[in-house]
């Protein structure tokens, strides 16, 4: 029997392990393509040699080496722990400070093998998004929390744990910094480049900061998005039913699709390309029913669309030869869009339709520059049957995956004749003016208890604190407030849990505080049996700055710069996160957006109480104050309200110019 206590606390083995094989019933990373030159391969081997004694380096170099050479990695597979890796209770964890046994719960959870998408290349989701570059790095960081005290931080350089270094109770224990690159050098090959160094990763967004949560965490968002696209095209809809909603992808975030579809009550046609994704989903019963024929599956959403069906159905296939199908048999779809890891096009983010996708994967690495090709080419096609069922009246937008980007880039006929993408982003109609602007998102918490038990406690108190919040909340936010109180009374009943005990919740600035309040008051009464863990999805208000995605309706030119992401992590930091999340990239790709999240943990004392008070006001109103100063109108309204609630807070407000004024300007 191993000790779990023991095996984290020795770090890296001082004798070198057995070797290891590859298990090949996980989903494991696409091989990366041979971009370093021979004297950076000796590098990298150099580089990663520096985790380990002298005495390990004759086996270790030439394994490292061949690592390199078939993977076009290191992800040192040999040490890879006995153990399983998984939340459990934190008092399980090895510790000296219980908010780093708090770290080890979340970002063990991570890189759980039901939770991750390649989880012995330490991959969460989005093909690309790292807890660590490598096992070495994920040893000794846990060492270091099992050890340190609440007077150290310790510092996390893209995985590379850099050390404990003395600080304050009130300072993060971590803090973690993702592929911040200097700006010339952040363009996709310099990821992949110095990703194969060893000396930079891909966070994405909750997978390098310890917050992923499982398909849930975007399961609420998607439903919020399908609910209101309903509503933007049909005055009469409450919800999806009789719609029928057509996407790709199954895969970490994408796979919560077909489930917020039905929670929304529509009929929800996800294409997936990967097999091996398409049948764990539908095994989880997060996809009703699965087809390869296309025209039984166009059938059977016929047919449920006339009976106002619920229902989730996957094609086995790629996304385009879907869309061309109904193009064909001129079938009227209500909502379209488009899940695939368009962030990551040249490096199995999006397959070229044609091909198999073993065929696809293995030209990657034998013909990247054909792949590129292919990809471009499918993206053309795709491009060109949205646009003829846009035409013949169904609504497209961008999910935030950067398709209008890539398909742009590709040369599709994707833009107005101003320059303009033809289709909206999810954020510009409707995530943004709906629910950013007034300072709703992707809250979330987990029980550091592990228990079932608790995470139902929390969701009637959460419950409870909305209903009564509700009450009272002026009527421009009343429809958000009662989606986030139906979902929260049905997430019990919808079953999402998949590995940490967790749950998400779109809510406001005061939603969030009051909610975290009264979880506090019941630790500390003891009526729950254990801390919690508060955070957020990076895909927030105020945590990233992406002009594609997050901040796509900020329409002032300050969509280019990325002061608010930053000044947002910097501000947690000091007003009590335990831990700080700042990443280069993360959804629409590497230089594309600047993100960041904080993890605090709340365990009933009154430290807690003022640490969550200080910290998720600013957390919330540091983004509506930018985006009020972006003259959003939605986000003007919300400053207001928080002014009042709090006259500490004075934020600079913008005045309106004339268009009449400055249209009669000589320029
Ligand atoms: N839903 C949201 O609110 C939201 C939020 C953030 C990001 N995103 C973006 O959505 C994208 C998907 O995220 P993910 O975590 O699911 O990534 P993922 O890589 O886990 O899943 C994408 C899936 O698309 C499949 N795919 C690729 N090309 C295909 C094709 N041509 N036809 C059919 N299937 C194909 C892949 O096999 C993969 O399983 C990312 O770019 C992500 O940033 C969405």
């Amino acid at each position: 029997m191993i000790n779990l206590k023991q095996a984290i606390l020795q770090g890296i083995p001082s004798e070198i392990p057995t070797k290891r094989n590859i298990n090949t019933s996980v989903s494991h990373a696409p091989n990366r393509k041979n971009i370093l030159n021979k004297e950076e391969k000796k590098l990298a081997i150099r580089n990663a040699l520096r985790y380990f004694p002298e005495h390990m380096h004759t086996v270790l170099a030439p394994e490292f080496a061949k690592e390199l050479k078939t993977y076009g990695r290191i992800y040192m597979y040999r040490f890879m722990p006995d153990y399983k890796i998984k939340a459990r209770h934190l008092e399980e964890f090895p510790h000296k400070s219980k908010q780093a046994a708090a770290l080890q719960m979340m970002l063990s959870n991570n890189l759980d093998e039901a939770i991750a998408q390649h989880p012995e290349e330490l991959i969460t989701y989005g093909g690309n998004g790292s807890v660590f570059q490598n096992w070495a790095q994920y040893l000794i960081c846990m060492q270091y929390l099992a050890e340190m005290n609440d007077e150290q931080t310790l510092v996390l350089y893209s995985g590379h744990p850099m050390g404990l270094f003395p600080s304050h109770k009130d300072a993060p224990r971590v803090v973690v910094t993702n592929g911040m690159m200097i700006p010339n050098y952040s363009k996709p090959d310099d990821w992949e480049k110095f990703n194969a160094l060893g000396v930079t990763q891909y966070g994405q967004m909750t997978a390098g900061s310890f917050m992923y949560i499982g398909p849930q965490g975007i399961v609420h968002g998607t439903n919020i998005t399908l609910l209101n696209a309903a509503r933007k095209i049909d005055a009469r809809a409450e919800d999806l039913s009789g719609k029928i909603f057509i996407t790709a992808g199954l895969g970490g975030m994408s796979g919560a699709q077909p489930k917020a579809g039905v929670i929304a009550k529509g009929i929800c046609i996800v294409a997936e390309i990967n097999p091996q994704a398409t049948y764990k989903r539908h095994e989880q019963g997060w996809v009703d029913e699965v087809y390869k024929d296309l025209d039984k599956l166009l059938d059977r959403a016929i047919t449920a669309r006339t009976n106002k069906e619920a229902v989730s159905i996957a094609y086995d296939g790629n996304i385009v030869d879907l869309w061309e199908r109904v193009v064909e048999r001129n079938i009227h779809i209500e909502i379209g869009s488009d899940q695939t890891s368009l962030h990551n096009p040249w490096a199995g983010g999006y397959y070229p339709v044609g091909m198999s996708y073993d065929d696809a994967n293995e030209m990657i690495v034998n013909n990247p520059e054909k792949f590129k090709k292919e990809v471009q080419k499918t993206l053309i096609r795709h491009t060109n049957a949205i646009n003829t069922l846009s035409e013949r009246g169904m609504y497209f937008f961008d999910y935030g995956n950067a398709f209008l980007l890539e398909a742009s880039r590709a040369n599709a006929d994707i833009l107005k004749p101003n320059g303009d993408f033809k289709y909206p982003s999810y954020v510009q109609d409707i995530m943004g003016p709906m629910c950013f602007d007034y300072g709703f998102g992707p809250f979330r918490w987990v029980c550091a208890s592990n228990d079932a038990k608790d995470l139902v406690i929390t969701d009637r108190i959460a419950c409870e604190v909305l209903e009564k919040l509700m009450h009272d909340s002026p009527d421009e936010i009343k429809l958000q407030m009662s989606d986030n109180i139906n979902w929260i009374k049905a997430a019990g009943e919808n079953k999402m849990v998949v590995g940490s005990q967790a749950r998400i919740l779109y809510a406001d600035s005061e939603g969030r505080m009051k909610i975290a309040e009264a979880f506090n008051n019941a630790i500390a009464d003891g009526t729950l049996s254990a801390p919690v863990v508060l955070g957020r999805d990076h895909h927030d208000v105020s945590g990233t700055d992406s002009p594609f995605r997050e901040t796509s309706n900020i329409y002032d030119g300050s969509q280019y710069t990325a002061d608010m992401a930053i000044q947002n992590v910097i501000g947690d930091s000091f007003r009590g996160a335990t831990w700080v999340s700042i990443h280069n990239g993360g959804g629409v790709g590497w230089g594309e957006v600047i993100n960041g999240g904080f993890g605090m943990l709340i365990d009933g004392s009154d430290d807690s109480d003022r640490k969550l008070k200080s910290m998720l006001f600013w957390d919330v109103n540091n983004g509506i104050s930018r985006r009020s100063w972006a003259r959003n109108k939605e986000a003007n309204f919300a400053i207001k309200r928080a002014m009042k609630m709090n006259p500490d807070l004075k934020v600079t407000m913008p005045n309106s110019a004339d268009d009449s004024l400055i249209n009669s300007l000589d320029l």
